[in-house]
């Protein structure tokens, strides 16, 4: 064992919120995280020396087998690295669907380590928990990127300046930012997502990135609104993947015209966000999302919410 470690016999009950990564021009580097939905997860030893997955409620189809499950497999990194061989039994429960954009996956893998975490007595700080999520988020999506990771586990707005290295920073923001977000039941894996962008970009369009990648840094933390509105522009993942989601730009027209400050792709989609300056102005841009739905027919679940600066909790 590398860390000096408190044991318990208890149950313990851990959530972690879902997220919003990408948020326009920051494709896997900025992400923020969002209150109430997300996973819950609870952890018990078992006499066993195995990890069981007891139940999986709120969400068809996971996978029950401990190295195929997104939860278990975080935990399993932390188990190994602290060289715990008892047996661990899960429980979980998801608020937030898989494919919607919202960071299932990650609220799922930093869930896992984090009540694992707890139950061994925090072996590891908060932040030390990101590679072991980032096990279980790289199951899911087949690449190491912690822009959902990030801010389910440490809350807030994140910007990871090196995926690779695991560079990761927290970033202020306005006092009465609101989002709105609209999920149509549709799912879009973040694996094929992620394919159809291909792999190069030309230069032009990279420079236009990285003006408006620096533009949204310096909105948030300024306070500043017009340079935020300005700085939501993407040039590299929304072209292609709004083609995947039904009325993207109607919606967009709409809320912009509702006074949306900026409206973009939640992740890898099919959620589209808004970001708003008070909750006034969050209202009238949910309707204007409700008024495209309707007409075009199509069901949606709508949120409206302020990031939630938290992140993973025990409850
Ligand atoms: N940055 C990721 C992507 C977020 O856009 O593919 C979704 O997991």
């Amino acid at each position: 064992m590398t860390k000096k470690q408190t044991m318990t016999n208890n149950k313990i009950k851990v959530f972690a919120p879902a997220s919003i990564a990408n948020v326009s021009c920051g494709f896997d580097v900025f992400g923020f995280a969002i209150p109430k939905l997300g996973d819950f997860v609870e952890v018990w030893f078992n006499d066993t020396g195995k990890l069981i997955i007891e139940s999986i409620t709120g969400a068809e189809g996971l996978p029950t087998e401990p190295e195929l499950n997104v939860t278990t497999v975080a935990a399993k990194a932390l188990l190994d690295a602290v060289g715990e061989k008892r047996g661990v039994s899960f429980s979980i429960q998801k608020t937030v669907m898989p494919g919607s954009g919202l960071g299932s996956s990650s609220s799922a893998a930093v869930a896992g380590a984090f009540a694992v975490n707890e139950l061994l007595g925090n072996p590891f700080t908060r932040k030390e928990l990101l590679p072991f999520a980032g096990a279980g988020e790289q199951l899911a999506s087949n690449q190491l990127h912690f822009d959902n990771v990030a801010p389910s586990l440490l809350g807030g707005f994140s910007v990871i300046r090196s995926n690779k290295e695991m560079d990761v920073l927290s970033i202020s923001y306005p006092d009465d930012l609101w989002i709105v977000a609209a999920h149509q039941q549709v799912e879009i894996k973040t694996k094929q997502a992620k394919r159809m962008l291909g792999q190069t970009m030309p230069i032009s369009n990279a420079v236009i990135q990285f003006g408006n990648v620096a533009g949204l840094v310096l909105a948030l933390t300024s306070h500043n609104y017009d340079l935020l509105g300005r700085s939501m522009v993407d040039m590299l993942a929304e072209p292609k993947r709004s083609t995947l989601i039904p009325q993207y730009d109607e919606a967009k027209k709409a809320t912009l015209a509702a006074g949306a400050i900026g409206t973009n792709i939640a992740g890898s989609g099919p959620t589209i966000f808004s970001f708003c300056k008070g909750k006034e102005s969050a209202q009238k841009v949910l309707q204007a999302y409700k008024k495209v739905f309707q007409h075009a027919n199509i069901k949606v679940n709508y949120y409206q919410f302020q990031i939630n600066p938290q992140g993973a909790i025990r409850v």
